[in-house]
């Protein structure tokens, strides 16, 4: 496998890697279809009365949620393509529940009809994760942290590596995402990742992201301070072959700016499989505590 590997080495231009470019997430077709619907008068309005543009309106977060919020419609569908294919024209009605909030003050006074409105905000607002997630993977480029490849480079590099090692879709997924949490804390990024995955992946796989620093410190520890057995106290983990597997022949291989390493774009397809639905595989009990 690992000769495989390095058959695939060769010389590349750079070209590769920045395949496709940095709008891959607004010319998606989603946000095609919402650019569309924000054409929509009221759109316009509320893009106005945050005094940012449309454009910049759709590629955030919130504009998203906003979008989808809209139509009210989420809650019925299991995807975000399968609301778009459901879409219907909005309605002044549909578009003013989009701005529709609570007005308790204390918790402890909020009512049953509170909390339909936010459970419908809260739906909304998880079909945009598989957003959240691309946009953290744009957010990676040109973002070094002091090695050589940036961050986008090494995660679609160990995805690349993963997937030419004939590994499992769940194992490519953990490969591309396994350092996103760099973009909001480097000290912090394996908690980060973890917990935000955790209710589209298996338990393996959250123990995986959330202990990786300690297999990878095998092949530096040394140099960190830190045990280069780091791994050791997790041997007999059912997930701990698979850990194994990800820091020696994935992860801590993927530095080579010269690996053919395959384009975002081909992983896509298999982020909106894992984190495109309004509905993760695991009703984890915390995440009922909406509040
Ligand atoms: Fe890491
Ligand atoms: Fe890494």
């Amino acid at each position: 496998m690992s000769e495989d590997n390095e058959k695939n080495k060769e010389i590349s231009s750079g070209a590769t890697n920045d395949a496709g470019s940095h709008d891959y997430f607004v010319n998606s077709t989603y946000k095609k279809n919402l650019q569309t619907m924000l054409l929509e008068k009221e759109c316009l309005e509320k893009s106005r009365r945050f005094g940012i543009s449309r454009r910049h309106f759709l590629t955030t977060s919130f504009g998203a949620v906003a979008a989808t919020s809209i139509f009210g419609q989420i809650a019925a569908f299991s995807s975000k393509a399968e609301a778009m294919d459901g879409f219907v024209s909005p309605s002044e009605d549909l578009y003013m529940s989009v701005a529709e909030t609570t007005r308790f003050t204390r918790l402890d006074q909020s009512t049953a009809e509170d909390w339909a409105i936010i459970e419908n905000a809260v739906r909304a607002q998880s079909v945009g994760v598989v957003d959240t997630i691309k946009n953290m993977i744009n957010a990676c480029r040109g973002y070094h942290l002091g090695f050589g490849p940036d961050q986008f480079t090494h995660v679609t590099q160990t995805a690349t590596r993963a997937r030419r090692d004939n590994a499992s879709d769940e194992m490519i997924l953990v490969c591309l995402v396994h350092d996103l949490g760099k973009v909001i804390s480097n000290l912090a990024h394996a908690d980060i990742i973890a917990g935000m995955v955790r209710p589209y992946v298996s338990d393996g796989s959250f123990y995986l992201l959330r202990h990786h620093m300690e297999y990878q410190w095998k092949h530096y520890g040394l140099y960190v301070m830190r045990p280069t057995n780091g791994r050791a106290r997790y041997v007999g983990q059912p997930w701990h072959a698979n850990a194994v597997r990800f820091s020696d022949e994935y992860d801590q291989k993927a530095f080579d700016p010269y690996y053919r390493t395959d384009p975002i774009e081909s992983f896509l397809p298999l982020v909106e499989q894992f984190f495109g639905t309004a509905q993760p595989r695991k009703n984890l009990t915390h995440q009922l505590c909406i509040g």
